[in-house]
């Protein structure tokens, strides 16, 4: 076969490609919510602004309304933009939009076992377990409130360290919220200057960063070709292999040192969970699903809670009055708080000396 034939062949090849690929598209269209067209094996990649996702979304809600389809490379996505649709999905019909996607820039490099990106049986007998164990902290010894209320001391006082001059917030933010984490999962919070907060914040950014980028959505449309292309993407297993290898030490150490009867921390609750089903093949707890979902919890609430607070303070500062408004609110409260504990304690002083005086005045009469 000659060259013209071969790249003829290879055209018409091409185009049925093409074809068969639009078939499916308007196929699936046909029974997904709107959206814009996509284009074969790219989808609707070409319309995203990937420097600023949001604004592009925000658009598409304009057009389309808050639930729409968006094609990333073949595979279709649905958005859901606004409370009231996440409210509905994620919590009104949670069973049926429980499940989750296919994730590879996750998956690929904290595997499943975990109960971010994993589904079936054992992610949620997991996933309940990471609330009830949350929950309890926040009623345990040291409450999570306690916690953060000892990070914000922290934090105020490096605030202070800077004497009023400009400061980039997202690392200060990033330290003390991630290690209020720490301290429920690993038990001990870190000194700001501690190389392991820095690395797990710093692999925890990085990677959002990847992610978002136009080399993260393309490394979840192909993983399997994007392997053997060279990219930022390739650090991702790095950045994720930090925070593996600090969880890694803490759980050595805590297998060591655990009391069942007395644990100090999500490690040692998972822990102890393994050895109450230590007889149970089908055990959703086992030692190598632990740095997975310690993985999750970190990167779940880091980037999350550090991200809000920025926001809230950048709208706080572009509206000043309603930064007085908040704290002249806070500051009634908080006298009215105290008013009323003081008010309290004097009338139980009171009932107790006038108790104390009826007894003694009884005693007299006799
Ligand atoms: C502003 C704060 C936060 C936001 C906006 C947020 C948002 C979300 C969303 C949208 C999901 C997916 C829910 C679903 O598909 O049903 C999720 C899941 C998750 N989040 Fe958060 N999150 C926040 C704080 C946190 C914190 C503080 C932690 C950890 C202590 C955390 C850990 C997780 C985990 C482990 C999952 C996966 C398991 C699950 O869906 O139950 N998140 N988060």
């Amino acid at each position: 076969m000659d060259w013209s034939s071969t790249l003829l062949l290879l055209f018409i090849f091409f185009i049925v490609c093409i074809i068969l690929n639009y078939i499916k598209i308007f196929k699936e269209k046909a029974t997904l919510p709107p959206g814009p067209m996509p284009v074969p094996f790219l989808g609707n990649l070409l319309q995203l602004n990937t420097n600023d996702i949001v604004s592009t979304l925000m658009k598409l809600k304009d057009k389309y309304g808050p639930v729409f389809t968006l094609y990333f490379g073949p595979k279709p996505g649905i958005v859901i933009c606004g409370y009231r649709a996440m409210k509905e999905a994620l919590i009104d019909q949670n069973e049926v939009f429980g499940d989750r996607g296919e994730y590879p820039v996750f998956l690929n490099f904290v595997g499943d076992h975990d109960i971010a990106f994993t589904n079936g049986e054992k992610a949620k007998i997991r996933r309940r377990f990471a609330i009830l164990t949350l929950r309890n902290f926040g009623m345990g010894k040291r409450s999570i409130e306690e916690r953060i209320l000892e990070e914000a001391h922290f934090l105020i006082k490096e605030f202070k360290e800077t004497k009023g001059s400009p400061v980039s917030l997202t690392s200060y933010l990033a330290h003390s919220v991630s290690n209020v984490i720490c301290s429920i999962v690993y038990g001990n919070r870190f000194d700001y200057n501690d190389k392991r907060l820095k690395a797990i914040t710093d692999s925890i950014f990085n990677n959002f960063s990847i992610m978002s980028s136009m080399w993260g959505t393309i490394y979840n449309m192909y993983p399997d070709i994007m392997e053997y292309v060279p990219g930022p993407h390739k650090k991702m297993k790095k950045y994720f292999q930090d925070i593996y290898d600090i969880t890694e030490d803490f759980i050595k150490h805590h297998e060591k040192t655990l009391d069942p009867k007395n644990p100090r921390d999500y490690i040692d609750c998972f822990l102890i969970k393994i050895k109450e089903e230590m007889d149970n093949p089908d055990s959703a707890f086992y030692i190598k699903s632990l740095p997975r979902t310690i993985q999750n919890l970190i990167f779940g609430g880091t980037e999350t809670v550090s991200t809000t607070l920025r926001y809230g303070i950048l709208i706080l500062m572009k509206y000043p009055e309603i930064a007085g408004e908040l704290r002249t609110y806070i500051l009634f409260y908080y006298i009215l708080y105290y008013m009323l504990y003081i008010i309290i304690i004097l009338l139980l002083y009171y009932y107790i000396l006038y108790y104390y005086i009826i007894r003694v005045r009884k005693e007299i009469d006799v």
